[in-house]
């Protein structure tokens, strides 16, 4: 069994990356944790609920995060990818949950199931690092608690939301550069470079509708997702993003990776929110005198196919 925490902003790609972890039943989903991200807190939240009680698994404990960026606010609103309500409009058409968030916040739920764990936790976030970056930092003896963060952000090639950084990294870079710089948590990050590689077309969503019923719900979700991918790519696609982290979760190795030394850019000029992987040979690194900075996993390589298989096969059981 694999134990694990989802940090996240739902979203339609975070819909499906809770659904995944859902169906796995190699998973024991222990909390879903909410950032503000997609779209405010308030919805990120209300979705995380629907979405749990849309899979049947009420009994996940849910608490609310933060609601903005550790330091500064983000210097320009995000454009609503996901639709107004985070689910292309359709949250809606999702169960009405029977029950609200628990008493405590993200933080403090995270912290006392790390405590309580008789093993170390993987944390799975998959919007803004914020909740994580503040966990990290309250909860110093609880860091070997945790057995990885699997972590949705970050581009090495050029960014989604500026023209090099990615939204989650973009919408709070101070929590970005504490968790994937500062500190020593082991940490596998999923950047867009390989998410892209990863999307989905219109004859996988068919597949996915004609699989069942939470296939066809999820799907539902999609249509701002996929028009937003469309204008990029010029044919009907989307990309599950955070499913794809998830995937790795559940499938230790499912993504190949590489490791670098990294910086996230925190100033506040055009590269802002951006990661910065030195893949320069360590030999010519050393040669200018750089400091050893961080050297992080960065997943770059998969079976594609593969994961695509694997993300309609899970789902398909719901
Ligand atoms: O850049 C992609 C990431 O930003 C995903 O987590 C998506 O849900 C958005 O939060
Ligand atoms: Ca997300």
């Amino acid at each position: 069994m694999t134990s694990l925490i989802i940090d996240t902003d739902p979203g339609v790609d975070d819909a499906f990356a809770i659904a995944l972890a859902c169906a796995s039943p190699e998973v024991d989903l222990l909390a879903v944790t909410t950032v503000f991200g997609n779209v405010p807190l308030e919805s990120t939240t209300r979705n995380a609920l629907r979405l749990l009680a849309l899979c049947g698994r009420e009994d996940v404990p849910v608490a609310r995060g933060a609601a903005r960026p550790l330091v500064y606010p983000r210097v320009q609103e995000a454009e609503y990818a996901h639709g107004s309500d985070g689910l292309s409009g359709r949250a809606h058409t999702l169960p009405d949950p029977s029950r609200d968030v628990v008493g405590l916040d993200a933080v403090a739920l995270m912290a006392q199931i790390l405590r309580d764990a008789a093993a170390p936790v993987t944390i799975v976030p998959i919007g803004p690092l914020t909740n994580i970056a503040l966990l990290l930092a309250a909860h110093p003896s609880l860091h070997a608690k945790i057995e990885r963060l699997v972590i949705m952000g970050g581009g090495l090639s050029g960014g989604n939301t500026t023209a090099t950084a990615e939204f989650n990294l973009w919408s709070d870079p101070e929590a970005a550069h504490r968790v994937l710089v500062e500190e020593r948590v082991p940490t596998v990050l999923v950047p867009i470079d390989l998410t892209f590689a990863c999307r989905v077309d219109r004859a996988w969503l068919s597949r996915l509708v004609a699989a069942g019923p939470l296939g066809a719900t999820l799907a539902g979700l999609t249509d701002d997702y996929v028009a937003h991918y469309t204008k990029f790519f010029g044919y009907e696609c989307t990309i599950l993003h955070d499913a794809i982290a998830v995937a790795e979760a559940i499938r230790p190795g499912l993504l190949r990776t590489k490791t670098y030394p990294v910086e996230v850019d925190s100033t506040f000029g055009p590269g802002r929110g951006t990661l910065i992987a030195d893949r320069r040979e360590p030999d010519i690194i050393a040669t200018f005198g750089a400091k050893q900075a961080r050297a992080l996993d960065i997943a770059l390589e998969t079976d594609v196919d593969e994961v695509r298989a694997f993300l309609l096969e899970r789902l398909a059981t719901g």
